[in-house]
Parts: structure tokens; sequence; C-alpha cells
């Protein structure tokens, strides 16, 4: 059968139009704009924890992120542990924590300090943490293998020189070169050790995606995240500017030597993430850990939660999110109760974009309700060659994880119109000139600091 996705541009301008009016229905900005209270715990759930600050903004990014600066992340840590506690006296017990930013790993004697508090309160079997390529030195590993951490995460986007200069992430987290040595050194340390990479960037060529894949290949890194670059519309003018005009129409062709290139040592966990083949006793996690858990709380500022069939954003605001915190209430600034319907396409988004969407599951949350309410999509995607269905689940064909990577693509870019949209309300928070003593990420990394941080005990 030819492959339709390739040779019928016009399926995908379909597709993503109508994922992107879908989602944008689903997650218009109208949230009841109420301060919430902390719903009544579910059964079981995860915790992300946002940390926002970076030592330097990338172009193409858009996630809730803003200039690192000592002594309010300080204080921001501090607002953090009082947030934790609060889901703890509510009753909620987490399994699985992901600490995402930003960059969790600015100040990593209040990163541990956290983490100890959350291995304190709660049973928790992995921790995830969010980190860049100049934080990998050996005081940072013995900090992080300390504090229980076994799973890293670390933004590398490619080892391209030239396309880590006009990102600017040459300059702040390193070259090529020292990448690669730093990723050799971590290695073992972690149960995981996940890269997250990006395709597509206007001035990538194929060859060099290919020298990126081989690089992790030779480097025998557990996990790799392949994101397409999005381009959301707050990051659309830097994006241009800095890095040149995204072409959408080379995306299926990149995609595909992502596929080729990661096989067959590494097999996908989902649309976008690629886990090397090897004896493992437990799935393990992966960037979007919103596949793997049905409910979870977003502490911090800018974190999304999604409870019960409803989402949740704690306040974008950095002073906002320390004075409510301060005062006793919890963040949740903003939430929206998702209709049933909207709750099905999401888990059908969610659930298939990790590849498998197993019948019990849908049978337990939806009844026999899924499979008339949801007849069209599951129509749609069957017919395209996306979805098949097995005995015990519907799962992704090849072709379904091309579709799905572009309508994951899409959702995370409808989240950062919400973003967009909030950080509206912050500028004089965002634009606030940076005191030059910041610039000097090594002095939160010297020597002093890290023997205070490996102060802290392993909890477990
Ligand atoms: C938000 S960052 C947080 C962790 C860390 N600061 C870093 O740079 O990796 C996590 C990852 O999101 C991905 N990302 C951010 N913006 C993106 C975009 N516009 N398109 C694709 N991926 C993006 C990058 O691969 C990045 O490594
Ligand atoms: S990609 Fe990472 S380091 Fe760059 S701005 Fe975004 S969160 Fe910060």
């Amino acid at each position: 059968m030819p492959d339709p996705l390739p040779s019928a541009p016009g399926f995908e301008r379909a597709l993503v139009a109508t994922m992107r009016r879908e989602c944008a229905r689903a997650m218009r900005c109208d949230f009841t704009q109420r301060e919430a209270a902390i719903p009544r715990p579910p059964a079981g759930c995860q915790l992300y924890v946002h940390v926002p600050f970076c030592e330097s903004l990338c172009p193409f990014c858009s996630f809730h992120r803003v200039q690192f600066r000592p002594e309010k992340a300080q204080a921001y840590f501090e607002a953090l542990r009082r947030e934790i506690r609060m889901y703890y006296d509510r009753g909620y017990c987490f399994t699985d924590v992901y600490v995402g930013g930003g960059t969790p790993t600015v100040l990593p004697y209040e990163l541990a300090k956290t983490l100890r508090l959350v291995r304190s309160l709660w049973p928790i079997r992995w921790v995830s943490v969010e980190t860049n390529p100049n934080h990998l030195t050996p005081a940072a590993i013995g900090i992080l293998e300390d504090t229980g951490v076994n799973r890293l995460s670390v933004g590398v986007q490619s080892f391209d020189d030239a396309l880590l200069k006009e990102m600017g992430r040459q300059q702040a987290y390193g070259s090529g070169e020292q990448i690669r040595q730093r990723l050799a050194a971590a290695r073992g340390h972690f149960q995981t050790l996940n890269v997250d990479m990006i395709f597509n960037f206007p001035n990538q060529s194929i060859e060099s995606l290919q020298r990126d894949i081989a690089a992790i290949h030779a480097l025998e890194i557990d996990q790799v995240s392949f994101y397409p670059l999005m381009t959301a519309a707050s990051a659309e003018r830097c994006i241009r500017k800095r890095l040149g005009s995204v072409d959408p129409a080379r995306r299926y062709a990149y995609y595909q030597q992502v596929l080729s290139g990661m096989r067959p040592a590494y097999q996908p966990s989902s649309a976008w993430c690629f886990s090397r083949i090897g004896p493992r006793e437990t799935p393990r996690p992966i960037d979007e850990y919103i596949v793997q858990s049905g409910d979870y709380v977003g502490v911090g500022s800018g974190a999304f939660s999604y409870l019960g069939g409803a989402l949740y954003s704690t306040t974008f605001s950095l002073r906002q999110y320390r004075e409510l915190i301060g005062a006793g209430h919890p963040a949740l600034t903003q939430c929206k109760v998702l209709t049933r319907r909207q709750r099905m396409r999401y888990d059908f988004l969610v659930g298939l974009f990790g590849l498998s969407l197993p019948y019990t599951y849908i049978e337990a949350k939806y009844g026999a309700e899924f499979w008339w309410r949801m007849a069209p999509e599951l129509a749609a995607m069957r017919l395209i060659g996306a979805t098949r269905h097995d005995a015990d689940a519907i799962r992704l064909t090849d072709r379904g994880m091309y579709c799905w990577m572009l309508m994951m693509a899409e959702f995370f870019t409808e989240v950062d119109r919400l973003r967009t949209a909030m950080r509206l309300h912050i500028r004089d928070e965002l634009q606030a000139p940076l005191p030059q003593s910041v610039r000097e990420p090594t002095a939160v990394w010297g020597p002093g600091r890290f023997h205070s941080a490996r102060l802290f005990h392993r909890t477990s």
C-alpha cells in the first residue's frame, strides 16, 4: 500500500487544521479565572515540579521560563516546599516525581532539599530531573545521585556547533564536543539518561541530523526524545530572526530519518521518544510524563495539573506565587472542567501518543460510550492506517506515529498559546533588568556549593 502521507500533503494540512481547531477549543483560555482550592486527591497520580529559571533563554523555547537570579530562585524553592506540603496535608499520595523547567538544577542544593522532602513524604519510585549540559559536572552528578535521582534528562538539541551557536546554546551550555564528553561522564550514573534533541531546525541539513543520530549511538544513551521544532506564536518571530524560517514540508523526511536512524538499537516508547534496547525490569518514564499517568499535579509557578477531568493552572507570576504560598493558599488560580467528549479525546490523543491504548483502560473509564462517541476519530485513524485494533489494545502504526507526532506538536503549541496569554499579565516581571553577577553559572556550581549540597543524605 503506498504511503499516503508524503504523497498527500493535503491530508497533513487537514489533520493539522482539525487538530488545531479541536485543541484550541479544548484548551481555550476560558478558565474560570478564580482562585481554585486543591481538589480531592484521586487514587493515584504523579507530581510535576516546575522550576522556571534558566541561565540563558533559548530563542525557540516558549515554556514558562525566566532569567535565573539566585535570590529569587532560593525564595522560589522555599515556596515550592511549602506548596508540596499542602498536597501532603490534603491526603495526596505520589509515586513518581518529575522536575522540569526551565532548568531545575540552577540551585542544586535547593533542588536536593526539595527532592529529599518529596521522598520523605511519599514512597517515590521514579525521580526524573531535567538539566542542561553545563551542569553535568562530577559534583552535580554526585549531588543528583545522592538525592535519589534515577532519571536525568539533558537538553542537547543538536551536537552541531553551527546550530548550537545560532541558538545561543554553545556559549551558554557548551560545544558539541563538550556536551559529548559530559554525557559520556554522566552515563551509568542513573537508571535512565535521556537526551532531548530537536529536528527540522531551519539550517539543519539531513547530514547534520544523521551526525546527531550517530553521536547518540556512539554514546549509547539510554533514551532520546526527538522533538520536531515547534513554533509557538510567542517564539515564532524570535525563531525566524535567530534560526531562520521553518519549513514544515521537510518534517516528514526528517522524521523518517529519525525513525530509521534510531532503529533497531532503539525502539519507540512514544511517537518521539526512543529507548535503547536492553534488559530492563520496569518500563522507564519518558519526558511526556502525562502519557504514563492519567492524573497529575503540577506545583510551582506556571504548572498545569490534570485531575478528575479538569485542567488546572497555577499562577504564572512568580511574585503572586510567593505571596499565595506565603499566605498558606494553594497556587492554583485557574480551572477548566473538560466535557466528557473532550476527556475522551484527551485520553485518545495522549494514550496513543504512548503507542497503545488498552481496551481495559477505556472500558473502565468510559464503558461502551467511548466507541460510539469517538466513532469518527476511531474510523478516520483506522482508515488511513494510523491505528491498528489488536486483541487487547488500539496500537499506533509507523504511519500513525507521524500523525501523532504532528497532533502532539499541535497540542503543545496550543498549550504554549495558553502560556503566552498568561505571561502577558506578568510582562513587568519578565522584563526586569538582569544584574551582571548572575551571568556566571560556575559560581553556583563551584566546589564550595557542592560540599554543602552533599551534606544532604539519601532518604532511602
Ligand atoms: C523546556 S526544556 C527544559 C529543560 C532544559 N532547560 C533544556 O533546555 O533541556 C525541555 C526540552 O524542551 C524542548 N523544547 C523546548 N522548546 C521547544 C520547541 N520550540 N520545539 C521543540 N522542542 C522544544 C527542548 O528539546 C528542551 O531540551
Ligand atoms: S530550552 Fe531549556 S534552557 Fe532553553 S530557555 Fe527553554 S527551558 Fe531554558
